[in-house]
């Protein structure tokens, strides 16, 4: 009967206790699940799925010891989340700073940008963003961007695709304000494709373009540049005779009168005298010209005040004055009066000298002896003089090479990079 009692009680007990030890294990199980501690540490069942997937199961487990800090969630999503920095980040985190914070912190970007001049901190998502967006990959460049975008766009007319238009005028005009920029921008925005544009003659395009309707605005910078917005002979200044041999006459400016350059002579070379310098040079010339096969020779270079003066009326008797102003200059305003011009073998229309293997020769090569030509083709318009293809100019090697391969007349030159009112230190852009 005992043995009866003790053997139901068994059958009792042992499945207790079977339970018990299973339950027992399961909670321990339970208690021991990563899930679970991330849950007791304080993150929810969604945020326990994301954990999952950014983070390692020791990167886990440090979490679980950090206790929550959600913000490392946002940290690992972003695409300036770096790994290498996960303590970091939840150090930080747990220091006090926010998500954005401890990415801007071990972002190389934003550690550069905090190193660049100009730098904002207030400014720091702008620049993030400019970086985002493309435009600015530099970081002084971006810094510049957003700082400057910032002042110009408080001005009414504003448009953010001139920035670089406003920055170029900011350079040649460091005293305007952010909104007279924008202004003066907006204005000339229809010539900021035009290469030879000069700011400070805005005012003088704008009235020669309404006066002269049909013009393209290529042809308006021009004119303009060239000053031949003014009739020929009208306005005649003294020219500036401090620039070397970067002296310009033309229609619009003449020598001081009674000057006489040094002359020295070409014989052996062709007829006549030119200034020390320009004869070395055309001699220099004449004699590559040999060796290429070209026969080069000096037919009228340096000519007087009343040698000059002859001619020009030598040319009104036979053509009248119309035509004689396009062929001759008046005297005082004929580049031969400076000793630094000559006309190569021929000067008359009808040679064409423009057919014959001396003037390619010379179109390719004069500008190595620091020649250009003065007189192109379909320039008449600003020089005031038809064609002359034997015509050539001293104005030293460094300048004769611009001149020749931008194929602009030296009035267009002078203006732009000589002479420009927007660069009133250097006298021209920059290269
Ligand atoms: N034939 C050129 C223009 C002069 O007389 O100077
Ligand atoms: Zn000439």
């Amino acid at each position: 009967m005992e043995e009866e009692k003790k053997k139901s009680k068994a059958k009792i007990i042992i499945p207790i206790v079977l339970a018990v030890i299973v339950i027992a294990g399961g909670a321990a199980w339970y208690l021991s699940r990563v899930e679970t501690k991330l849950g007791r540490a304080g993150y929810d069942k969604a945020q326990i799925e994301i954990i999952k997937t950014l983070f390692s199961e020791e990167e886990q487990q440090a979490l679980i010891e950090a206790e929550a800090q959600p913000d490392i969630i946002t940290v690992a999503q972003s695409d300036r989340y770096q790994k290498e920095h996960f303590a970091d980040y939840l150090k930080d985190l747990g220091s006090g700073k926010n998500a954005s914070e401890v990415l801007n912190d071990y972002d190389p970007w934003v550690i550069t940008l905090r190193g660049t001049e100009g730098y904002n901190e207030e400014n720091l998502d702008l620049y993030l963003y400019s970086r985002k967006d493309g435009t600015a990959e530099d970081a002084a460049y971006t810094v510049n961007y957003v700082n400057m975008t910032l002042l110009y766009s408080k001005a009414s007319d504003y448009d953010a695709k001139l920035f670089e238009a406003y920055e170029k005028y900011r350079a040649k005009a460091p005293d305007k304000t952010p909104e007279e920029i924008v202004f003066h921008v907006g204005k000339s925005r229809d010539y900021l494709d035009e290469t030879y544009f000069i700011d400070a003659y805005l005012e003088k395009y704008e009235a020669y373009r309404a006066k002269n309707p049909d013009k393209t605005l290529e042809e308006v910078v021009r004119a303009v540049n060239s000053g031949i917005d003014k009739p020929f002979y009208t306005e005649m200044a003294e020219t500036d005779m401090s620039k070397g041999y970067l002296i310009i006459v033309n229609k619009y400016n003449k020598l001081p009168e009674g000057y006489t350059p040094k002359l020295e002579s070409l014989s052996g070379y062709g007829n006549g005298y030119m200034e020390p310098t320009a004869a070395a040079a055309f001699r220099k010339m004449v004699e590559a010209g040999r060796e290429a096969g070209v026969s080069l020779r000096s037919l009228s270079p340096y000519r007087s005040h009343s040698l000059q003066t002859w001619q020009y009326q030598f040319w009104v008797d036979a053509h009248g004055q119309e035509m004689a102003d396009r062929e001759s200059a008046r005297p005082g305003s004929s580049e031969h009066e400076t000793g630094l011009a000559v006309d190569i073998n021929t000067a008359v229309e009808e040679s064409h000298f423009e057919r014959t293997p001396e003037y390619a020769w010379l179109m390719e090569h004069c500008w190595e002896y620091g020649f250009i030509i003065r007189y192109r083709e379909e320039t008449e318009y600003i020089t005031g003089y038809v064609f002359e293809p034997w015509h050539y100019r001293y104005v030293g090697v460094e300048h004769a090479e611009k001149i020749m391969k931008l194929g602009i007349t030296y009035e267009e030159y002078y203006a732009y990079y000589i002479n420009n009112p927007d660069y009133p230190e250097t006298g021209g852009p920059a290269e």
